[in-house]
């Protein structure tokens, strides 16, 4: 094979970097749909346990639809990233069953007991929960603070030595809020602290958290990355090579969070379209948000990409667009978002986020139950509150429906 060009666009990337030739010629990389992969010889099976021969092994250690989608998403995270040499920044990706099994590798592998990790007080529901309720069993203890607020988040760890992790999700999941990625890990570096940052409302096209040097980004690939709905799956992706090749090599084989063939395969074809696909729901979220703005039945739009939202500032300077994702709080509050989303007739009344479609869902009573009405509303999170996925629908058939549905 003649040595390839290199790739300067985004979407020539999404289409070629990750993509090896199929020995039998298929375009598309078939389905591996296999546990377990077979040596020519007991002396190959050997050299590939011992790590001195490259190959497969168990699709629980790895699988060629997982690498595909693996180096897909590396080549995103680093695209047009160099390192302190002026090098191609080299990552490496483990491509899990969800978001949070991604998660729980990272905090599992990263953290021990005695450590504590602070975070922003916008989390998704999940998120929040695995730090409240799985970590501290295990002796590993939440701080959460309003990261927008660089002297409280400097404060906190000041006060709280114990302090070993950074957590940032920016966009948060349900509220939009967004945190300085750059100045956080500044932060975090100089106090000898880890830092990840969950990249699933943004995605690497719109914003690439290694650029700050962080330590991990992960996603749940569930969403804008695989873009049709069509699997569950996460992915982690960490820039220290060797750290990665040993002990998260060990703990994601051990954890056995692992992905499968078919849910890789529908990601890697979901991920060729990523640039076109966050290019129109970023186009029409702006317009919904304009509109939304300006409705007599509205009382606030939530939209990082209105100049009148606070972290307006923050995600200019860090994402190319404000992204797709928005949360409304209608006047006449639960009663009058509920009746908002029974009257929806094309937007799709779901929980979830970055399928093609616009999907529309209740925080409070959906993808955040599982918190307390208190905490949630400490957060932002009021009962009124809807949250909205904009998708690539003609515009003006999105505005329709807001519009017959907004109606009193
Ligand atoms: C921001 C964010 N992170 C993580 C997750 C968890 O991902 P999954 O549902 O794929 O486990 C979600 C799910 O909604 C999310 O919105």
């Amino acid at each position: 094979m003649d040595k390839k060009i290199p790739l300067t666009g985004f979407t020539s990337t999404a289409l070629h970097a990750g993509h090896e030739d199929d020995p039998r010629g298929s375009h598309i990389t078939p389905i591996y749909a296999t546990s377990t992969f077979t040596f020519d010889n007991a002396e190959q099976g050997m050299r590939r346990f011992a790590g001195q021969e490259d190959g497969y092994i168990y699709t629980r250690w790895g699988n060629p639809n997982f690498t595909e989608a693996e180096k897909t998403i590396c080549a995103f995270e680093s695209f047009g990233i160099t390192d302190s040499n002026g090098a191609p920044l080299q990552l490496k990706a483990f491509l899990h069953a969800s978001g949070q099994a991604a998660m729980t590798t990272l905090f599992l592998a990263s953290l021990k007991q005695g450590d504590t990790i602070l975070s922003h007080y916008s989390l998704y529901g999940g998120t929040h929960e695995l730090l409240h309720k799985v970590l501290p069993p295990l002796g590993i203890d939440v701080i959460i603070a309003d990261l927008r607020d660089l002297n409280a988040a400097e404060a906190v760890i000041k006060k709280n030595p114990g302090i070993k992790w950074m957590h940032l999700e920016t966009p948060a999941n349900p509220t939009i809020q967004c945190v300085d990625i750059a100045q956080l890990a500044a932060l975090a570096r100089q106090n000898g602290m880890g830092v990840s940052v969950d990249n699933t409302f943004a995605t690497p096209y719109l914003q690439q958290p290694f650029r700050y040097g962080v330590d991990f980004v992960f996603h749940s690939t569930t969403k804008f990355l695989n873009g049709h709905g069509t699997a569950i799956g996460g992915v982690l992706i960490g820039r220290d090579i060797d750290l990665m090749n040993t002990k998260f090599t060990k703990w994601y084989r051990l954890l056995g969070g692992n992905s499968n063939a078919f849910d890789a395969y529908l990601l890697s074809l979901g991920m060729k379209t990523l640039e076109l696909r966050m290019e129109r729901h970023c186009h029409n979220a702006m317009e919904v948000a304009h509109y939304l703005d300006g409705h007599t039945n509205i009382e606030k739009v939530h939209y990082t990409g209105l100049a009148d939202h606070p972290d307006y500032a923050t995600c200019a300077k860090q994402m190319r667009h404000a992204g797709p994702m928005m949360s409304v709080e209608l006047k006449g509050g639960l009663q009058a978002g509920k009746k908002f989303i029974d009257k929806l007739q094309m937007c799709t009344r779901a929980v979830s986020l970055g399928t093609a479609d616009t999907l529309i869902s209740h925080p409070a009573s959906m993808s955040h139950f599982g918190v307390s009405k208190e905490e949630r509303e400490k957060f932002g999170i009021t009962d009124g509150l809807i949250r909205m996925s904009i998708g690539i629908e003609n515009v003006q058939d999105i505005l329709a429906d807001m519009e017959q549905a907004l109606e009193r």
